[in-house]
């Protein structure tokens, strides 16, 4: 008898009316093969594949009826600071709502951080990403800190959340480290103490040239100890602030390459194109990723601007185009950059789609690989991620018929099941009308183009 079967369920591109079932067993899927019955609540037209059976589905202490729904592997959070997490208004709030008032609010609350305190907020902004289905997260932790206290904490927490979130540290620098005193140290100390990615913000160090050089400490600790780049670069509306050509020059030099990427780079939106267009040659020929955080700088930048006021994002959809991996991350959940969030990647994804006027039905369903797929790959998952025999039994369920619907009704996982156990489950909400002179009847915003059903048909290619 195996751990769990999922019944007919639909993988991305799968073809209308063919369901697969998802078999698991000890953690992996054991067999992810055609659907032995026809999914519940489908048409008898749109049933199994032909010759499957009943019969085909072993016994399993748990079984799920997908009902048609579609699995996704699990959401991917690429980018977020735990350590500063719901602190907003601690000790005082950002009135500028700029990054560098964020800043210095964060530098009062910093010495304030206790063991306890950062394990209580972390932990809890976990359980809120559980729930949505993201089962990987960068977080970036402050190593600008003598105490490295928030690191210590966060290593705890990624000990104790294991078996449901795989969580990736970035020793993050955030005061600089050639502009901070003895973060160049604080940084070598947080590698020792097993951070699995080494941060940098060359665009926050006092000079252009300590800028270079903290990217360059950066990518030659990362050679060093075999580990991964994540820098916060040009995270700020000054044209003139290069240092992503830097880190993908270094990444491409050294070999890092992919295992390389740039967070932010907001200044991509203010370049002109003669240089946006040199910049995206150098960027695809790196291999480095780029994390863009829509919900986040749409709310820090262009607060200078008169009007016209920028929009303060990375150029997405033209490196999506020039073949670099551009993922979506959340950043900041209630803290002193951004008051807002509930650790939800599908408004991550719906934001960005607005933002980066990725509107098409192949870029809206692009902008829910940016939350999955592509952030996977930010965070070097490789064959820990996805849904084939073997691999870890992680993903979500969502009732929904395929990315593009996900993001549109920004559909919830009616399941998340982590290493093959359920960790979340949610309910359909339904929403009754009570139209004047009609009866009573739900409403569930699926647009239901026949009567004969297919009510969760989507058909697109991604880009
Ligand atoms: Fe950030």
């Amino acid at each position: 008898m195996i751990d769990l079967a999922v019944l007919g369920a639909r993988l991305a591109g799968q073809p209308d009316g063919e369901f697969s079932d998802l078999l698991v067993d000890q953690g992996r899927f054991v067999a992810v093969s055609p659907a032995a019955r026809a999914a519940a609540g489908q048409a008898a037209s749109q049933a199994a594949a032909p010759g499957a059976g009943r019969d085909a589905t072993p016994p399993a202490r748990t079984v799920i009826d997908a009902s048609g729904a579609f699995a996704s592997p699990p959401y991917v959070e690429p980018h977020v600071h735990l350590d500063a997490t719901l602190t907003a208004g601690e000790p005082r709030w950002n009135a500028s709502g700029t990054l560098w008032e964020g800043i210095a609010c964060w530098a009062e609350r910093k010495a304030m951080l206790s063991r306890d305190d950062v394990i209580d907020r972390a932990t809890e902004v976990l359980r809120w990403q559980a729930a949505n289905g993201v089962l990987h997260v960068r977080s970036h932790v402050d190593v600008t800190d003598p105490r490295l206290v928030a690191l210590d904490a966060l290593a705890e927490v990624a000990d104790r959340v294991r078996d449901v979130i795989n969580l990736q540290l970035v020793a993050f620098p955030q005061e600089g480290i050639c502009s901070f005193p003895g973060g160049e140290q604080l940084v070598t100390e947080a590698v020792r103490r097993g951070a699995d990615v080494i941060g940098a913000i060359p665009h926050f160090e006092d000079t252009r040239e300590d800028g270079v050089r903290s990217v360059q400490i950066a990518v030659d600790l990362a050679v060093r100890h075999g580990l991964m780049v994540d820098a916060h670069c040009d995270e700020i509306d000054d044209e003139q602030s290069r240092f992503a050509e830097v880190l993908a020059t270094f990444a491409a030099r050294t070999g890092l390459r992919e295992k390389a990427t740039a967070s932010h780079t907001t200044a991509m939106g203010s370049y002109n194109a003669a240089y946006a267009l040199k910049l995206e040659r150098i960027l695809a020929r790196s291999g480095v990723n780029l994390v863009s955080n829509p919900l986040v700088n749409l709310h820090l930048q262009g607060r200078l601007d008169d009007y016209p006021k920028r929009r303060g994002l990375t150029r997405v959809k033209e490196m999506l185009a020039a073949g670099i991996n551009v993922a979506f991350g959340h950043d900041d959940v209630m803290d002193p950059w951004y008051p807002l969030g509930t650790a939800n990647p599908v408004q991550v994804a719906f934001v960005g789609a607005h933002a980066a006027q990725l509107t098409s039905p192949a870029e809206i369903a692009e902008c829910f690989a940016m939350v999955t797929d592509r952030a996977a790959a930010v965070l070097g998952l490789g064959d820990k991620y996805g849904i084939a025999p073997g691999r870890p039994a992680s993903f979500v369920l969502l009732p929904a018929s395929g990315p593009f619907d996900v993001v549109r009704r920004q559909v919830r996982p009616s399941h998340v099941v982590a290493h093959g156990r359920l960790v979340a489950t949610t309910p359909a909400s339904v929403t009754t009308l009570h139209w004047p002179g009609r009866p009573a009847e739900a409403v569930d915003f699926i647009r239901r183009r026949d009567e004969a059903g297919a009510t969760w048909r989507e058909s697109h290619t991604t880009v």
